[in-house]
């Protein structure tokens, strides 16, 4: 009964703006642009066991080719659980550094046996390291959490200290759009490609984009290969 009055005294193309605008209210999740990262998430316990899993049949895999055969050292930027690093170095002679913001990530990295003077606690935006410290440096899963000036310091910080290539696994949209800051469990922005891509073109000339095959409902991964 109600339905119909408000058909009567409503016309078609009002309905059609109220409907829209009551959209784009629920979208309300995407905000473009956030003023800081959330980062309560990363000292919890809980996340700690999930970050110690996610990447094993995909990711994890991926980066093992993408060092394959270097011996070197390598930093690892957001390091997590020391998961990744544990991992490599069974298969590759480099000397794998790590660095995170999270105290509680640190301790886990720690506990699984990776050299405490490899170990950094820090925030990636400022890597307290000498300019070309490591030959190269990766990052899994994390620049996304950082706000667009965050990944901006992230990459210009990170470049400092290596002296080749980066490489950094994130998320894109599936959507191909840029659908920005995403606050879910974990807040990340999910964006196209090209957003990417003329972000690190800011910092880095060379710079390349290839599959990685992590996927979720609305977003794949890529790698940035980033050379200095
Ligand atoms: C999704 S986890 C990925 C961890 C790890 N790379 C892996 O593959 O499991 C994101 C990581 O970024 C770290 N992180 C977030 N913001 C950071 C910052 N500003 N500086 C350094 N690390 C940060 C978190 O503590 C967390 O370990």
């Amino acid at each position: 009964m109600l339905k119909k009055l408000i058909k009567l005294f409503f016309p078609p193309i009002l309905l059609d703006a109220i409907i829209k605008i009551k959209k784009k209210l629920n979208k309300k999740k995407y905000v473009q642009r956030p003023s800081k990262q959330e980062l309560d998430l990363y000292y919890n316990p809980e996340m700690a066991k999930i970050l110690d899993e996610w990447g094993e049949r995909n990711a994890w895999i991926e980066i093992q080719h993408l060092l394959h055969g270097k011996k070197t050292n390598i930093l690892d930027i957001a390091c997590g659980t020391g998961k990744v690093i544990e991992i490599l170095k069974k298969n590759n002679e480099s000397q794998i550094f790590g660095c995170d913001i999270s105290e509680l990530l640190i301790s886990k990295c720690i506990e699984r046996g990776i050299d405490s003077n490899k170990l950094k606690i820090c925030d990636a935006t400022n890597l307290p390291y000498k300019e070309n410290e490591f030959d190269y440096c990766y990052s899994i899963g994390s620049l996304e959490h950082f706000t667009e000036d965050g990944i901006i310091k992230f990459l210009e910080s990170s470049k400092r200290v290596t002296k080749f290539e980066g490489f950094h696994m994130i998320p894109v949209s599936k959507s191909n759009k840029d659908e920005g800051w995403i606050n879910n469990y974990q807040s990340y922005f999910n964006n196209s490609p090209r957003w990417w891509i003329d972000l690190c073109k800011k910092i880095y000339s060379d710079v390349k984009i290839i599959d990685s095959t992590w996927e979720d409902e609305i977003s794949t991964g890529k790698w940035l290969i980033l050379k200095k």
